[in-house]
């Protein structure tokens, strides 16, 4: 059997074994592109106000937004006051809110100008000498991808990019929407960052359980005999939501479940997965077994796309007793659109941990519930006597989110009816005191660990992978089904497990 294609290159491999790890928090400057938008006011601004409460910001730090309207340091401060009181996770406390606030400086900015970047750079500057800091620089790209190429080749011109210090770069999904643009995109980002100096966002990796799937095996060594391959039957992923398009049918409907959540965050739950690390081995090489993972998923052929692939778009129908429109009735979608809002896949990993081991991923929008789970379940070699007594598969399930626990399903015998019942081990934690995603990122790139940011190789490897199936999308290969608001999905989600005794957890 082969095992990968070999498109990691060793070049890649080498680099990043060979690179020394040290990461320190240095006194820098934030700059946050898109400091008017949803994902600053929820995400960014509460990340940040959390870190300040927990100490781990640098000692000095200067943070400047930029947005296009124009508007005052103190409006903004206020702004950023609001977006605390809205979304942090913590109560905002007065004591020490000032002094967080008034790291903030806003600069009005259109992206297109270059007189902008001239202003920019001087603001950037003089707080630097104000503050007596270093040129470190810490640019944040919370902006349309139309933007990034434009932004990016300006700050290089300009000469904010020509700094004493480091320069890092945070760049938001989509990292762009084929195998192509983004091969494009990188090209360009690359004339001004290296790739240690850009940080591609995928959230999900920093969801504190994702994080966790890396030291799991290390840490509890009695998961080691449990994780054996050889007693797993099949992985499943699933990442449902209960929302549909909500506003963003501009960018949703032309991206489809595809793009949105497989191209990235699922196939990031697959690597994560399957890593499985017994030893302590370093953030590079923890990269480099991601990307032989995602080099070594079996690739699906257009044409053979719509035997391993189900995808579908939700239909009106009802959550909770409240009345949905389908997705082609939401706001700002086209009527007769075939973008799909629900994706389910079988896939192979041909290495030789998980040859032979179906991994079923699905995501999907307007689903009967809000959950992302990861769920193993083992191999049971059960008679028909054991089903009549209600023996089932033991699942050992890793709930990602909205909350966060590790379950094992087990079967206990009932002394009353002499039948077994599943019954669950579980471990729970508070997810009120769990830092947010952006919180542990956001302090990862501020010290320079790349851990858990997407490498350049994995994010193309992802393309790779997934280019086929935009090809079977466009040539109308694979038939998009329909499934009603607040159901699991469509029927035929269950076509990918053939004739195995399997089904959705
Ligand atoms: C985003 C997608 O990346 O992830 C959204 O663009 C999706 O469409 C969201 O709703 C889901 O994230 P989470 O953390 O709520 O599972």
């Amino acid at each position: 059997m082969n095992y990968g294609n070999s498109s990691v290159e060793f070049d890649v491999k080498d680099q990043l074994i060979g690179f020394q790890e040290e990461w320190f928090m240095q006194d820098m400057t934030f700059i946050l592109f898109g400091a008017t938008g949803d994902l600053a006011q929820r995400k960014l601004f509460p990340a940040l106000y959390n870190l300040y409460l927990d100490g781990k910001l640098p000692d000095t730090i200067s943070i400047i937004g930029l947005g296009r309207n124009y508007c005052s340091n103190e409006d903004f401060q206020s702004k950023v006051e609001r977006a605390l009181q809205a979304y942090s996770r913590r109560a905002v406390q007065p004591s020490g809110l000032q002094d967080f606030l008034f790291k903030f400086r806003y600069c009005a900015f259109d992206a297109t100008v270059k007189e902008s970047y001239h202003h920019l750079h001087e603001i950037i500057e003089n707080r630097e000498q104000e503050l007596g800091i270093p040129q470190n620089r810490l640019f944040y790209l919370s902006v349309g991808p139309s933007l990034v190429d434009v932004i990016t080749s300006n700050l290089n011109s300009s000469g904010i990019c020509q700094t004493k210090g480091w320069k890092r770069l945070i760049v938001e999904k989509p990292f762009g929407s084929d195998l192509e643009t983004a091969r494009q995109l990188n090209k360009n980002l690359s004339k001004t960052f290296s790739e240690d100096e850009i940080y591609r966002i995928d959230h999900y990796l920093g969801k504190p359980m994702v994080q966790n799937l890396e030291t799991l095996v290390l840490a509890n060594p009695a998961l080691k005999s449990l994780l054996d391959h050889n007693q797993i039957s099949n992985v499943q992923i699933t990442a449902s939501e209960t929302v549909g398009v909500e506003t963003r049918a501009d960018y949703y409907d032309k991206a489809g479940a595809i793009r949105d959540m497989v191209q990235n965050h699922l196939l990031q739950l697959v690597m994560m997965t399957a890593i499985y690390l017994p030893e302590k081995i370093t953030s590079n090489e923890i990269r480099v077994k991601k990307m032989e993972i995602v080099d070594s998923l079996r690739p699906v052929l257009k044409e053979n796309a719509y035997k391993h692939v189900v995808r579908g778009q939700y239909a009106s129908g009802e959550v909770q007793g409240t009345p949905l429109v389908g997705y082609k009735e939401e706001p700002g979608v086209d009527v007769s659109s075939k973008t799909d809002t629900y994706f389910a896949a079988r896939l192979y990993i041909d290495n030789p941990s998980w040859s032979g081991i179906p991994f079923y991923i699905r995501t999907g929008k307007r689903m009967d519930q809000k959950s992302t789970r990861i769920v193993i379940e083992f191999k049971n070699k059960m008679t028909d006597s054991d089903v009549l007594q209600g023996i089932t598969p033991n699942l050992l399930i890793f709930e990602i989110s909205p909350n966060e626990s590790i379950s094992l399903r087990v079967n206990m015998k009932d002394p009353s009816s002499n039948r077994f019942e599943p019954v669950w081990i579980n471990f729970s934690t508070n997810s009120e005191s769990l830092p947010e995603a952006y919180e542990l990122l956001l302090f990862d790139a501020m010290v320079g660990n790349s851990t858990f940011f997407s490498h350049w190789k994995e994010v193309e490897l992802s393309w790779e992978w997934i280019q086929p199936l935009l090809e079977a999308y466009q040539e109308n290969l694979l038939p998009l089904h329909s499934y009603p608001a607040g159901s699991t999905g469509p029927e035929e989600a269950n076509q990918l497990f053939q004739s195995n005794p399997f089904k959705w957890w």
